[in-house]
């Protein structure tokens, strides 16, 4: 369909935690955004980080730090979120099924806000507030864990958030967030993303730049 130019958000949650500078120092200069995922052990049966690191990843980077909450309150952190530094935040619909009040309170703290759906919710579950919205990410593995293979089911999905957005001349970027590599990117662009994230696909890669080179590629080729 389009993708002439698309936002690659590398996932930070397939980094080495250990070495987060090297890692995101290694990439920044080829990277759009950073997809930081919050999860709190109960909106999805995992912990990954919180606050302090995401502190300590602003101390070390100027990218846009596009965060994702797996949380159940996501409205919860907005303040101490945005006081660490992330620019963004994108909160499940499943979370917040009325997410208005959560918006508002990002919005009041200067974040970009989106919404995202996991694979088995449908586009209409948050078609009415895609025209506030900066972001909707459509997940395209259960969220929880990286590393996933990409679910091609949510592929319509895409579509039809596209031509939600383009239909109504909406600025929402479309997002897609799981399992993505250099082999599906191209599927991935040409349904219509504008954000790629992919972890494991690039911090995994014996080439993380090349990795990222490779996902662009193939999303703006359509290939
Ligand atoms: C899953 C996260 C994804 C994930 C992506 O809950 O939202 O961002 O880390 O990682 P890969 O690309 O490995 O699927
Ligand atoms: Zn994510």
């Amino acid at each position: 369909m389009m993708s002439a130019s698309v936002k690659i958000a590398p996932s930070l949650l397939a980094a080495d935690f250990a070495h987060l500078d090297q890692e995101i120092a290694g990439i920044e200069a080829h990277v759009e955004w950073l997809h930081l995922d919050v999860m709190d052990g109960h909106f999805v049966p995992n912990i990954s980080f919180g606050i302090p690191v995401i502190e300590g990843v602003r101390a070390v980077t100027d990218l846009y730090l596009d965060c994702h909450i797996m949380t159940t309150n996501p409205g919860a952190y907005l303040p101490e979120l945005a006081e660490a530094g992330v620019n963004g935040v994108t909160a499940h619909i499943e979370a917040v099924p009325d997410p208005g009040p959560t918006e508002m309170r990002a919005r009041e703290h200067g974040l970009d806000f989106g919404l995202v759906i996991n694979p088995g919710t449908p586009f209409e579950a948050v078609a009415p507030f895609v025209e506030s919205c900066d972001l909707i990410v459509i997940m395209a593995v259960e969220p929880g864990f990286g590393g996933q293979e990409f679910i091609p089911g949510v592929l319509p999905k895409v579509e039809a958030a596209r031509e939600w957005v383009e239909n109504r001349g909406l600025r929402a970027d479309i997002q897609v967030d799981g399992g993505i590599g250099p082999e599906n990117a191209g599927t991935v662009g040409a349904a219509g993303a504008s954000v790629l994230v992919a972890g494991s696909a690039v911090f995994r890669a014996d080439d993380p730049v090349h990795a990222v080179k490779e996902i662009r590629r193939a999303a703006e080729r359509n290939e």
